[in-house]
């Protein structure tokens, strides 16, 4: 966690004298009355979100992984191909309306390309890289963007199982032909191959709005 602090600063002092005015006042203003009126800290709100963002990853991994190890059993790996292009977003946006908040996997290396890191995202990817090669463990981490009105909680994802690897591993030892084909017919510019149990994958991503934190508690 030091580690990952460490790394983050440069992009808290980026925030801090970035994008604030763009917030709109009123937004602040209802926030700040409703914490008020319920005698919430920064601090209450941020560790709320923080367990709240743990449950919410939870949850969508569970939910992906459920319906993956289903597709693969009824259909093989080349058919669940087919069923997480199809499926993967649908699923986690289902969470975006249940919670009001936004649920998303990313990696520098992805096989969807709308995947791929936005500016806030990639400095914490890179720290989470930088702890994996350095043996050092990853924590879940959360930030203030958009002002600090929005909380951007984030999760590494790491290559489990060999499971990971008949999709995601060495082309010529791990995927199988067909499922490869499928995999180069699908996505274009895939990136997530060459992967080794134990890699960093990617991560979870949640957009936590402030308000939505405040109106749970
Ligand atoms: C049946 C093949 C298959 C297996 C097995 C599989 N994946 Fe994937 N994975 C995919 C596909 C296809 C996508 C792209 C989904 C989309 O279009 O949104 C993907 C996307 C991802 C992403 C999002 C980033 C990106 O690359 O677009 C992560 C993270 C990920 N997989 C992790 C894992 C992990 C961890 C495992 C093992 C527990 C695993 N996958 C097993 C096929 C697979």
């Amino acid at each position: 966690m030091k580690h990952i602090i460490y790394f983050l600063i440069p992009v808290f002092l980026l925030m801090a004298c970035g994008p604030q005015e763009r917030v709109s006042k009123s937004v602040f203003e209802e926030v700040n009355k409703a914490m008020e009126a319920k005698k919430l800290s920064d601090a209450q709100i941020t560790q709320e979100a923080m367990i709240w963002g743990d449950s919410i990853s939870t949850e969508a991994q569970r939910l992906l992984m459920g319906s993956l190890h289903k597709a693969v059993e009824e259909k093989g790996f080349e058919g669940a191909l087919e069923f997480c292009n199809i499926n993967a977003s649908p699923i986690l946006s289902e969470l975006d309306e249940k919670y009001g908040v936004t649920v998303r996997r990313t990696s520098t290396r992805a096989r969807n390309k709308t995947n791929l890191p936005t500016e806030e995202e990639l400095p914490i990817l890179e720290a989470y890289q930088y702890n994996v090669e350095n043996g050092i463990k990853n924590e879940s981490n959360i930030q203030g963007i958009d002002g600090g009105e929005v909380l951007l909680y984030t999760k590494a994802i790491v290559v489990s199982s060999e499971f990971c690897l008949s999709c995601h591993g060495d082309p010529t030892n791990d995927i199988q032909e067909t499922v490869l084909r499928r995999i180069d017919s699908l996505y274009a510019e895939d990136l997530a191959r060459n992967f080794e149990i134990g890699n960093l994958r990617g991560m979870w991503s949640l957009k936590i709005p402030k308000r939505a934190v405040v109106n749970r508690l």
